[in-house]
């Protein structure tokens, strides 16, 4: 196992009455539930895993070619294959919680029904949270479907709040006009945060058959092309919501994160870029905490937001 060094005081973070190591953590579907990484590095040192997302019963996913490059990151179709919540509860959560990071559960749904029905088979597991998944452009049924309409997502929130043992934060979609919508509709629903954004959708063509390339015809990009429009949804909702914000899209260097904490992110989520890096978030964690010290400033929480400060708009 690796052994990254683990204590950044400046760099703890309080959410939902929940003590963080610090605020970085990778983004559902980029690290699976950390085992294949334990190699590159030491998951004791994240802030929170999030894992990849459950659902009641296995899901086989779309059809190949599932992925493609592009120009500053890459386009994914995976559709959410996942083993389902009963092979989730014996195989990862026991790994998990062989490690002393807190545990962030996505859960997705083809209905209101199944994710309430994976929240609540995790009741009294060790889940430190969860992060439901309103947003993934890949599905025909759930996913995008409830995160691009106010109503549904308050919808799903509230009846996962209903069930749900432990905070809940909703991940949402950039795909929407109103972000403001969707993040206070959450909000009201009773969520205890929200993360943004998921990824944006797009397409390639294969210009040797002229199709489609992937096999689902569109896909989510994402990658640094993408953190431009996340860092303006994340300051755009920050002003009007009291839940934190967990920030994530084309994040790869220390400062691409501190712009997000200066938009207004409690914490930020590392996805794309673990691909190319699989050590990118100890290098991420290092930075912030380089920066502080040389700063002089006490508590990554003192910087959170601070972009919103005398700025007229
Ligand atoms: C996928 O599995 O298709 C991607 C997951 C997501 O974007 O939510």
């Amino acid at each position: 196992m690796m052994d990254d060094k683990q204590d950044h005081e400046r760099l703890k973070t309080e959410l939902w009455g929940l003590s963080f190591k610090n605020p970085v953590m990778p983004a559902s579907g980029s690290f699976a539930s950390g085992r294949e990484y334990g190699e590159y590095l030491d998951l004791n040192c994240l802030g929170a895993v999030i894992t990849k997302g459950v659902a009641p019963i296995p899901w086989r996913g779309n059809p190949a070619p599932r992925v493609a490059e592009t120009y500053g990151g890459m386009l994914n179709s995976v559709g959410l294959q996942n083993s389902g919540l009963e092979v989730f509860k014996r195989e990862d959560l026991p790994f998990l919680e062989d490690y002393d990071t807190r545990v962030g559960v996505n859960v997705v749904g083809k209905s209101v029904e199944e994710y309430v029905e994976v929240v609540k088979g995790l009741r009294g597991h060790a889940v430190d949270f969860f992060e439901v998944n309103i947003s993934c452009p890949n599905v025909k049924e759930g996913g995008v479907a409830f995160g691009v309409d106010p109503d549904m997502a308050n919808l799903v929130t509230e009846k996962v709040k209903k069930v749900a043992d432990k905070p809940v934060i909703m991940k949402l979609s950039p795909n929407v006009t109103d972000i403001v919508a969707i993040g206070k509709a959450c909000e009201e629903g009773g969520a205890d945060g929200l993360s943004l954004i998921n990824t944006l959708m797009g397409m390639k063509i294969d210009i040797k058959t002229g199709k489609p390339l992937l096999g689902n015809v569109f896909g989510g990009l994402s990658g640094p092309a993408i953190k431009p429009v996340a860092l303006r949804m994340v300051y755009q909702l920050y002003p009007h919501v009291k839940i934190p914000i967990i920030g994530i899209g084309g994040i790869r260097t220390w400062q691409d994160a501190l712009e997000f904490i200066m938009a207004g992110a409690s914490g930020v989520q590392v996805g794309t870029a673990n691909f190319q890096n699989p050590r990118v978030m100890i290098e991420i964690i290092e930075g912030l905490d380089s920066y502080l010290k040389e700063e002089n400033i006490g508590s990554i929480r003192e910087i959170t937001g601070i972009s919103h400060q005398s700025v007229n708009r």
